[in-house]
């Protein structure tokens, strides 16, 4: 089966100038990108000696921020545009003429420039879960049990997640387009599947645990790619995160439990706890490893980085020696991780680079005094516990890395292991541009009566990455803050986190759709939405509402292009609740479902039409070309 799978082309030769274009890129770049800043306070010479734009002033964080809505549309601030990119289903072409579909539920993205204009890049999206109802109309029966799905209902599912890799480039217009057919362009599924480029779904492991019985050498496919990274040589990270519930039996009902073993399915073995005890059970739950530049580049699975519900990675690099990579186990009463790599990065060794990931050390963060934010009632926004403390690294064992937080929590015993390990759920885990502080969303944990989350800061003893101690704050509390201009009420359950070039954050929020625009403490919050927080003077801290989402929707993956002129965002599960059990809606049956985005708006009454997760550019036009109403998505009917 090796044989099918394109040649890995290690030379670099096909994007020398491209590659070098991305490191230009990063340097100007927020997000996980930050990284580039901190280097050069550190007083090492910069890897992305350009920053040609540095000085300009960032053109997105100059808004009036909207009131919350609960309606049926996206909504950024009037001077803004906002415009589909592209959505589930739609076509997209190889050189080869292979036609592509994009995948469902679009959650990391990432922009990897081509050429030198700054207008024109491959975006690296994931498609973190399929949805059995909007794939082929699976729900359970009438009495809410689950009923068994056929082989070729998963084949759709499969097919539906994984990667897409996408060529874009701007038209004299200033509006995105996918450049289709085209070489860049590329699809990663959740298994071997019977689809285009399916060959390229076969994974390469690495690490200490390539070869082990319970992992095998090559992995087909790749699940639960929820958020990721990038790398400072040019390379995407995809983050396997609910990965262990694609082979419980449907009828334990739970919201991971999807059936694929009872379908027909072997690999894909059930969790927690995981089965680790006999051959292919750990096939899922790793960090990915792609190149955007390579169309035959063969991924990789990285093993040293651990096994556990991986939300993101957000690095920090100094050239000449190692890399470290902040990582978040996205669950509740799981923890925080970092790992510091055994080889050091050295630009344009890319050989050199490309094995960064296959060896080092992976720690876990120990938190004093304790590391959840414990309530004493739900919804309420002062914790019981510290909001400041210390912390260590406490290294993770080889034998550990299988099945990390389980074998971690065995290790230390639940009671140590909750009070200083357990968090309140770490989604995005971001570093700040000329700080390096590290920035954690904790979005919520019911267990301990956190409806609201937070924002957490780490900062490193010495500044050094490498450290294995570091102090730690909050930085920004999730909740109602009572105040009265529209826009300013709060965030409740931040998940992605990027950073602008002025170091200030954008953090986008992740509440359940069962919850959004109900009597309780997130009604305050309308629908999940996109905000800008300032990190520094007199709204430091201060969530401003820039971003609407529609129905029952979050907004995941924002991205700034290098040059902060436009702002990728992907709309994940507009009318979700849709194929909710309790519903009842039928399939087809497109009247009731509960949104119509992005063809159409269901608050307004408009034509019913399918919801779709979509990838949407966001830019702002230069004031003669603005054009009223294109701040939403659909536009409004005359
Ligand atoms: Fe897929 Fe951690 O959200
Ligand atoms: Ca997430
Ligand atoms: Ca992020
Ligand atoms: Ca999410």
């Amino acid at each position: 089966m090796d044989t099918l799978v394109p040649t890995a082309d290690l030379s670099g030769k096909l994007t020398g100038t491209t590659r070098r274009s991305f490191i230009r890129g990063i340097a100007a770049a927020g997000a996980s990108t930050a990284a580039a800043y901190s280097l050069d306070r550190g007083g090492v010479a910069s890897l992305f000696a350009e920053t040609a734009d540095a000085g300009r002033r960032p053109r997105f964080a100059n808004f009036t921020a909207i009131a919350a809505s609960p309606a049926d549309r996206l909504e950024v601030p009037e001077g803004f545009r906002a415009d589909v990119l592209i959505a589930w289903g739609d076509k997209f072409a190889d050189a080869d003429g292979n036609v592509l579909e994009y995948g469902f539920n679009n959650d990391f993205l990432a922009f990897f420039p081509v050429g030198r204009r700054g207008d024109e890049g491959v975006l690296f999206v994931n498609h973190e879960y399929p949805s059995p109802f909007f794939q082929h109309g699976y729900r359970a029966n009438a009495a809410g049990v689950a009923e068994g799905k056929s082989w070729y209902d998963v084949e759709l599912e499969r097919k539906a997640v994984g990667n897409s890799l996408v060529h874009v480039r701007q038209s004299a217009r200033g509006i995105w387009k996918v450049v289709s057919p085209s070489r860049y362009n590329r699809r990663i599924y959740g298994g071997r599947v019977n689809a285009p480029q399916a060959a390229l779904s076969r994974f390469r492991v690495t690490g200490p645990l390539r070869g082990d019985p319970r992992v095998g050498t090559s992995i087909d496919g790749s699940l639960g790619n929820c958020s990721g990274g990038i790398t400072p040589w040019g390379t995407a990270i995809s983050c396997e995160e609910n990965f262990d519930g694609y082979g419980l039996p449907l009828e334990v009902g739970n919201e991971f439990a999807n059936g694929w073993v009872e379908a027909g399915y072997p690999d894909y073995h059930p969790g927690p706890p995981y089965r680790t005890d006999g051959p292919g059970f750990a096939k899922y739950g790793w960090v990915c490893e792609h190149d955007p530049y390579n169309p035959g580049f063969r991924p990789r699975k990285h093993t040293a980085l651990g096994r556990f519900r991986h939300e993101n990675t957000a690095f920090r690099a100094v050239r000449g020696s190692r890399v470290v990579f902040y990582m978040g186990d996205d669950k509740s009463n799981e923890g925080v991780y970092k790992f510091v790599s055994d080889r050091a990065f050295r630009p344009r060794d890319r050989r050199n680079n490309l094995k960064i990931l296959e060896a080092g050390t992976l720690y876990v963060a120990r938190w004093s005094p304790e590391g959840r934010r414990r309530f004493a009632t739900s919804g309420d926004t002062v914790p019981l516990t510290a909001t400041s403390g210390t912390g260590e690294w406490v290294e993770v064992l080889e034998t550990e890395l299988v099945d990390t937080a389980t074998l971690l929590r065995t290790r230390f015993g639940t009671a140590e292991y909750d009070l200083h390990f357990a968090t309140n759920r770490p989604e995005d885990v971001e570093v700040q541009p000329e700080t390096g502080h590290v920035f954690v969303a904790f979005t919520n944990n019911s267990s301990v009566r956190d409806v609201h989350g937070a924002v957490r800061r780490i900062i490193e003893d010495g500044d050094d990455p490498k450290a294995t101690t570091f102090t730690w704050e909050e930085f920004a509390q999730g909740g109602p803050t009572g105040r009265a201009a529209a826009g300013e009420q709060g965030f409740s359950s931040a998940d992605n986190l990027v950073f602008d070039r002025a170091g200030d954050v954008w953090v986008v929020t992740d509440i359940s759709g069962s919850s959004l625009n109900r009597p309780g403490p997130l009604q305050y919050h309308a629908n999940n939405a996109l905000f800008y927080v300032p990190t520094s003077g007199p709204n430091a801290g201060v969530a401003f509402r820039f971003g609407n989402m529609p129905a029952d929707a979050e907004g995941t993956g924002p991205y700034f292009t290098p040059d902060e002129q436009t702002l990728f965002l992907n709309v994940q599960h507009p009318g979700e609740l849709t194929g909710d059990p309790a519903a009842r809606t039928a399939y087809g049956d497109v009247m009731n479902y509960t949104s119509y985005w992005p063809e159409s708006d269901k608050t307004a009454g408009r034509t019913p039409a399918m919801p779709r997760p979509a990838t949407v550019a966001i830019t702002r036009p230069r004031r003669k070309r603005y054009v009223k109403g294109t701040n939403l998505i659909p536009r409004p009917l005359d």
